[in-house]
């Protein structure tokens, strides 16, 4: 695996390959790798003979890039490089912010994804999505990936880069990859090290809440309302502070009616230092 670090690198290495007829996947990362990035880039491998991953902590969309969770997020190259070195990864590419926002970031075009954006975690972290889509933006054109692969983890994520995809005609195929978990059910992050011990011991009821919730959907029941209200009552029992715990419209985000059949119950919440978000796809009827 190589590793590139500017954008004029990155063109001429893709360019050779794409000139020898191969395919390219793109999978974009913040870094503090774990299992999770890693199946993303199985899945990427699949799809394509060349894969590029992009490390690079976005400060654009963190809404205190001059200090708090940007400065604190881990930052960890040497481990990083050696879990892709045996990985199916063929290029890393490894941008400093002067490479990426030359301008710098607060003055510069942007992609914003209207309506989608401003909801769920997008009403907690205002700008936070116009961060996240302008940052892949960029990446697109700089790799002009076939494909490019995300995790359903971050659902709401997914859904704004399927819309500015689609919307701005990028020959982009957005892939999704299903969440990896811990054993206990624990959705795999780079926050979850904020977590002391005993709060990790703890941090699997936000599955468990989404599961219980699930059921009550699965067997019928019909008052969403209630089913959220238990949720973060149960969520708030375990020692959370929930910001939210809403069954949505899987395609859409808008709220789920009774007769919606598909649906995503999303779900974010503190725990001691850690703001822990989880979902679950539900198919009904
Ligand atoms: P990051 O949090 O590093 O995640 C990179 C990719 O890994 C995202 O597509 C995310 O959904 C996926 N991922 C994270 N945890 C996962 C898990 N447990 N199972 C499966 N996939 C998982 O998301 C970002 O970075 C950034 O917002 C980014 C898209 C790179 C733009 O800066």
């Amino acid at each position: 695996m190589q590793t590139l670090t500017t954008i004029d690198e990155l063109r001429r290495q893709v360019r050779a390959w794409r000139q020898a007829g191969e395919r390219i996947a793109l999978v974009p990362t913040m870094g503090n790798l774990h299992a999770g990035h890693l199946q993303l880039v199985d899945e990427a491998r699949r799809r394509a003979g060349r894969v590029v991953v992009s490390i690079f902590v976005n400060p654009m969309q963190f809404s205190d890039a001059s200090g708090g969770d940007f400065e604190r997020y881990p930052r960890t190259f040497e481990a990083d490089c050696e879990k892709l070195t045996g990985s199916g990864a063929d290029l890393l590419f490894f941008p400093a912010q002067e490479e990426m926002y030359p301008a710098g970031f607060e003055n510069v075009t942007q992609v914003a994804v209207p309506g989608i954006s401003d909801i769920l975690c997008g009403a907690f972290r205002p700008g936070h999505f116009v961060g996240v889509a302008t940052v892949v933006a960029k990446f697109f054109n700089m790799v002009q990936p076939d494909v490019a692969v995300f995790g359903e983890k971050d659902y709401q994520q997914l859904l704004v880069i399927r819309r500015f995809t689609e919307e701005l005609c990028f020959p982009v195929a957005i892939v999704g990859v299903p969440t990896v978990r811990e054993a206990d059910g624990l959705a795999m992050s780079s926050r979850n090290q904020y977590l002391g011990a005993e709060e990790r011991q703890r941090a699997a009821a936000l599955y468990r809440a989404l599961q219980a919730a699930g059921e009550r959907l699965s067997s019928g029941e019909t008052d969403i309302a209630a089913i959220e209200t238990a949720a973060v009552a149960s969520l708030e029992e375990a020692g959370f502070r929930p910001e939210y715990f809403s069954v949505r419209r899987a395609y859409d985000l808008l709220p789920a009616t009774a007769n919606d059949t598909e649906l995503v119950i999303l779900a974010a919440a503190w725990l001691g230092e850690a703001r822990l978000i989880d979902n679950l796809r539900l198919r009904r009827g």
